[in-house]
């Protein structure tokens, strides 16, 4: 049996009062999601059942109770509490996916802080624009990432305080640097919980757009109504689970499903510390009796290209329920998983904003391959007209999705952006910004996003912030970054650049932007191809159009170049 049980059912009687219930939650009521995932569980009974396993790329493993866990965010929110930090201060996580990174984040949401995590593989530059942006009043670092930090704290004055939870003394530590160790912190038992209400913000989460800078999607301690409920019917939880959720909490996956929806679950959860190999993750699948896993297109196409006979070499029998986000996932995936693992990859969908998966395939429901399923029962979905943005009722015809504003974990809106937060809406619809169709048994087929973002391995990386770091380069005189495909990651990042006078295009000088690009915003932005050229494709206006270029990367019709200034091909 199911959580979710039959979706034509469920999708009849369902509303988010299910929820609010199964949590005890009423109207008005305090809800702080740290207290959620921590206290509350062992409330319940289950001090004593593991909430982490942690093995890291060394090999080593940590494991900690629910309790462990209370006490540990509750140290951690003290301190934060002690330094002067208070409820409302931005304090982000920097880290790679070692505990402190996850107790960390529920340590802030404990004291009433908002979390900022951001991916510890992102360069100074990006992490300046994120903290700048965000007014961040305390960083959580590791040494090894320390000097990133240190690049650019000249830069950021609002920032007051960088912990730096490994520091072992070797190197004296600079002022605004303290150190921290959960290993050494006195275990506290008694926290006195920032009393959040719904709409208190929790997480900001950064996001790229086609234009401007990252924006800040915030979102609110209510947000754990959508993130229980749907982690219970779409990953069909239980209490004897041992869930892997692969995203790094860099990136909304990662907190909503791999922190905050398993754990208001009270499920183990265990956490790989290392990058992606095919022998060690299933390794660690077996080892650790993984039962539900969810991870993402780019990793099982990289799993596909090792073949079936690594599978085989494992026992992955405890493997009961897969899901997969954050980018399409095509049928051939699908048809793999079914031969490989004996069940389908279950795809769903959603975004930074919408906080909570939004549209998906159930665990009863038939999985056409190649479709992301049907909207989540409390999620009014649609597809609207490209233009007008009225609700297209013919099945078939490409739209826009759009969303019924209203579900619990919505973000409320762009930190200091009002304005294109505003934007996203039409004729009261929210709009997600992504193109597909609806068939005549109602599942969606993702065709496209309707923007220049560029969607590597599920990240998405926004073309204006690359353009922006590429023309920092002495040699660039203009630049144009599109996606380009990729049989793994389905795009990398393609730069087209016309240099200043006086440089030349060479070897040497093309190794040179990818590194700076890498340094400087992270591994992900930095184009994995440069083609230079003597002028961009512009608008009248002199806006660089890069949609000529990205339509000749993916081979397909340029469509309208009638405001193209110099259309010669
Ligand atoms: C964008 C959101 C929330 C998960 C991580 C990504 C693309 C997401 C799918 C899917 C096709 C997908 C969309 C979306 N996307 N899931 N199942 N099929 N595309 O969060 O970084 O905010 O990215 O990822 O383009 O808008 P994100």
């Amino acid at each position: 049996m199911t959580n979710l049980g039959v979706y034509e059912e469920k999708i009849k009687d369902f509303s988010w009062e299910i929820s609010e219930r199964e949590l005890g939650y009423k109207q008005g009521d305090n809800i702080n999601i740290g207290e959620y995932c921590t206290d509350r569980i062992c409330r319940m009974g289950k001090k004593d059942k593991l909430a982490l396993i942690w093995e890291g790329h060394g090999g080593d493993i940590k494991k900690y109770t629910f309790d462990d866990m209370r006490m540990l965010t509750n140290s951690i929110a003290r301190f934060f509490k002690e330094l002067g930090l208070k409820g409302g201060d931005r304090i982000c996580l920097f880290m790679d996916k070692i505990p402190e990174l996850y107790f960390g984040f529920l340590g802030i949401l404990k004291m009433g802080g908002i979390a900022q995590p951001l991916f510890s593989a992102f360069g100074s530059e990006s992490l300046l624009t994120r903290l700048e942006d965000a007014g961040t009043r305390a960083v959580m670092t590791q040494k090894r990432h320390l000097p990133k930090v240190r690049n650019i704290v000249k830069d950021l004055p609002g920032l007051e305080f960088i912990i730096v939870v490994d520091d072992d003394a070797s190197k004296p530590l600079r002022e605004k640097e303290i150190s921290f160790s959960m290993e050494n912190i006195e275990k506290i038992d008694q926290f006195d919980i920032f009393p959040s209400k719904a709409e208190t913000p929790s997480v900001l989460h950064y996001t790229s757009g086609t234009t401007g800078k990252p924006k800040g999607a915030q979102h609110v301690h209510y947000s754990l109504i959508s993130q229980y409920i749907t982690a219970k019917y779409v990953l069909d939880l239980k209490d004897d689970d041992i869930y892997w959720c692969t995203a790094d909490p860099g990136w909304v996956t990662g907190t909503s499903y791999g922190i905050i929806g398993p754990w208001a679950n009270g499920i183990t959860q265990c956490v790989l510390d290392s990058g992606f190999k095919a022998e060690s993750w299933y390794k660690f699948a077996e080892k650790h009796k993984v039962t539900v896993w969810y991870s993402a297109p780019t990793a099982i196409r990289a799993l596909m290209k090792e073949g079936i006979d690594v599978v085989k070499k494992h026992d992955l029998s405890s493997l009961r329920h897969l899901c997969s986000v954050g980018e399409p996932l095509n049928a051939e995936a699908v048809i793999w998983s079914e031969e490989a693992f004996g069940r389908p990859f279950h795809d769903t969908y959603w975004q930074t904003e919408t906080g909570s998966i939004v549209i998906s395939n159930y665990p009863d429901m038939k999985v056409k391959p190649g479709s992301m399923g049907k909207p989540f029962p409390g999620i009014e979905a649609t597809v609207v007209d490209l233009n007008t943005h009225l609700p297209i009722e013919r099945t078939g015809t490409v739209g826009l999705i759009a969303l019924k504003p209203g579900w619990p974990a919505m973000f409320r809106t762009y930190w200091n952006n009002e304005e294109i937060y505003k934007s996203k809406f039409k004729n009261g619809w929210y709009i997600c910004g992504d193109r597909a169709s609806i068939d005549e048994d109602g599942y969606y087929w993702f065709v496209g996003r309707d923007d220049d973002v560029i969607n590597t391995g599920g990240h998405l990386v926004g073309p204006f912030e690359i353009e922006s770091a590429l023309l920092e380069h002495e040699a660039v005189a203009e630049s144009a970054v599109v996606g380009k495909p990729d049989p793994v990651n389905m795009e990398v990042v393609k730069a087209f650049i016309a240099l200043k006078p006086g440089f030349t295009a060479s070897k040497d000088m093309n190794l040179n932007i990818m590194n700076f690009v890498r340094k400087r915003l992270s591994p992900l932005a930095m184009p994995q191809e440069i083609e230079f050229v003597d002028s961009l494709p512009k608008t009248r206006s002199g806006k660089i159009m890069r949609r000529v270029l990205r339509a000749k990367e993916w081979g397909e019709e340029i469509g309208d170049t009638s405001t193209l200034e110099n259309d010669e091909g």
